[in-house]
């Protein structure tokens, strides 16, 4: 359990058959849980853009804005395979900025590879990033940072047309050189096909269990994004409404004078309040 996942384990758990975990978090404390529960990945998604920063979608996420969560969650991370989202529009203007823009992601936030969103559009950004030497993990199927050609969140690949893109994407991909792909919200029989396919693993968001891995939006899992719960999401727990349970109980102690009580409080000699008021 010490020794870290690489993405050569990714690999490895492909050949053997063994399903790979994977996490989003987006701070220290939940990052050192998640990685203390044995996970064998941890994603800073651009999700965070949502379930933690209060905006409607993932395309307003800036790099200022991932660095800050990457960093966070790298003094975390001892042993999973910590990813960095790289968000929209920060390797759509050229390679030289792609791999700048990764590079900063691994650099000055700590992740040890990259994720990036689309297919044979990327390829070029893909293979530099790659060139200088940044692990990229592809992201297919439903790609959020395209809220807006999409036209909302919807599943992709219904259809022969777009079933054949995603798997023509995915070779592309995998010939660039990505060590692993993301397929979000494909039918369940598209992304086993897929991932029959593929030498690489595939992990699957909303896409079923015929993927090589499997990704879940922490905040989903433990029901602490209240606003929009996601089909292929599963609650494991309502941390949500304990988080209300415990905030109304805390306001009704306060006011009532329950708390603090004694136990939570520092004590001093009453010479000290004798002196006090004497000097008063
Ligand atoms: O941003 C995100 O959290 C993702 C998903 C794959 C979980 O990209």
């Amino acid at each position: 359990m010490n020794n870290k996942f690489t993405v050569a384990d990714f690999w490895e758990a492909k050949n053997n058959g063994k399903k790979i975990t994977m996490l989003t978090a987006y701070d220290y404390p939940t990052a050192k849980i998640l990685d203390e529960a044995g996970v064998d990945s941890i994603l800073v998604g651009d999700s965070l853009g949502m379930v933690v920063l209060g905006y409607e979608d993932t395309v307003k996420v800036t790099m200022e804005d991932m660095l800050h969560h990457i960093k966070a969650v790298s003094r975390g991370t001892k042993r999973a395979l910590l990813i960095g989202d790289m968000p929209f529009l920060s390797y759509h203007t050229g390679k030289y900025e792609s791999v700048r823009n990764a590079g900063r992601l691994m650099c000055e936030g700590g992740c040890k590879a990259v994720k990036l969103e689309g297919g044979s559009e990327i390829t070029e950004d893909i293979k530099a990033i790659i060139a200088a030497g940044i692990p990229v993990m592809g992201h297919l199927g439903y790609t959020p940072q395209s809220i807006n050609i999409f036209g909302g969140h919807k599943s992709q690949g219904k259809t022969i047309e777009t079933a054949r893109k995603i798997l023509k994407d995915s070779l592309i991909l995998q010939d660039a050189g990505v060590f692993s792909i993301v397929l979000e919200c494909v039918p369940y029989k598209v992304a086993s096909f897929i991932s029959e396919r593929l030498d690489i693993p595939t992990i699957s968001i909303g896409s079923g269990s015929g993927c090589d891995g499997q990704v879940l939006v922490t905040h989903d899992i433990l029901g602490l994004y209240r606003d929009f719960t996601p089909k292929h999401a599963k609650k494991y727990f309502e941390m949500g409404n304990k988080i209300e349970e415990a905030a109304k109980l805390y306001i009704k102690e306060v006011e009532e004078l329950v708390f603090p009580n004694e136990k939570n409080s520092f004590i001093v000699d009453d010479s000290v309040i004798e002196q006090l008021r004497r000097e008063a």
